[in-house]
């Protein structure tokens, strides 16, 4: 197993991950809509480009266009390098009538992945969200042997290290919209939200990360314009600390895919990227 790791970016995400992601193999980025997938996914993306690697963004529910302006918002210029060819965007739709020949299929899909970043070329790739693949498909077989093909074919064929972001109900615990992409992810993030005294909260755990030795502890972080994901406290030094200045409920909230969590140091992201 390589000891070189990949960086998200993220400083306290790497140092949780237990020193960043592994290269070539896939990762899952789950949660509700409106936690931060895409966005930590794109954070993702940039730290590679500043690296001067070349990286891909495949949407698969939102129109580029849309994905890369709101970028901007965030102080993230995706156009530049888009223009340098150095930044590979584009779209896939995938609908459950497809998954009747999902065989022939997801390779026709890896290819169209290969084709559009030049063979292969890229390091990162971000698949954006997975659950949208066979929105509402009947057969959930043929969903799961779609997946793990794609992840198969991602990871022996292209060889780039891979973020699938994937969109969970409100109010589950489910770590996957399908409840399998996790087993064949080499680890899970979890983002969430929780009502911190009338105050919503945005948390990140990792859940699962292989031959890594992780943090398992609930974090918080902020989405932040010119820097992305700053990861702050954990939920648990952050409760602790309204409660010591009388501000918090007495409640635990409940962060979406958590069971547990335990006090740790307080440390927080302060690089610009
Ligand atoms: N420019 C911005 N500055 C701060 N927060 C932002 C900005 N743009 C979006 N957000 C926050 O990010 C959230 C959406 O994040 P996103 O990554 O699209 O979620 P997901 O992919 O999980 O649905 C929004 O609900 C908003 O709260
Ligand atoms: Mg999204």
């Amino acid at each position: 197993m390589s000891l070189t790791r990949v960086s998200t970016g993220i400083p306290t995400l790497d140092r949780i991950t237990g020193g960043g992601l592994i290269p070539g193999k896939t990762y899952l980025v789950s949660g509700e809509t409106g936690v931060g997938k895409t966005i930590l996914s794109l954070h993702f993306l940039m730290e590679g480009l500043r690296r001067g690697e070349k990286v891909s963004y495949v949407s698969l529910d939102e129109r580029i266009n849309g994905v890369l302006d709101g970028a901007m918002t965030l102080g993230w210029d995706f156009w530049t390098p888009y223009k340098e060819g150095r930044f590979f965007p584009f779209e896939i739709r995938i609908y459950s009538e497809d998954l009747g020949r999902y065989r022939k299929d997801s390779r026709a899909y890896i290819d169209t992945i290969i084709k559009m970043t030049r063979g292969g070329e890229v390091s990162r790739i971000v698949l954006d969200p997975i659950s949208a693949m066979a929105f509402g498909a009947a057969d959930e077989y043929a969903v799961r042997e779609y997946i793990r093909e794609i992840i198969v074919y991602l990871e022996e064929k292209i060889g780039a290290t891979t973020i699938l972001t994937c969109d969970i109900p409100s109010g589950s615990t489910q770590l996957s919209r399908f409840g399998y992409e996790e087993y064949l992810s080499s680890g899970v993030i979890v983002l969430g939200l929780v009502n911190l005294d009338g105050r919503l909260v945005r948390t990140l755990l990792v859940r699962k990360m292989r031959w890594s030795p992780a943090d398992h502890s609930i974090y918080t972080f902020e989405i932040v314009r010119g820097r992305g994901i700053i990861i702050g406290p954990t939920l648990r030094a952050l409760q602790q600390r309204l409660a010591g200045s009388g501000t918090a409920s007495p409640t635990t909230p409940r962060a979406q895919g958590v069971q547990t969590g335990s006090p740790e140091g307080a440390t927080r992201d302060s690089s610009p990227i």
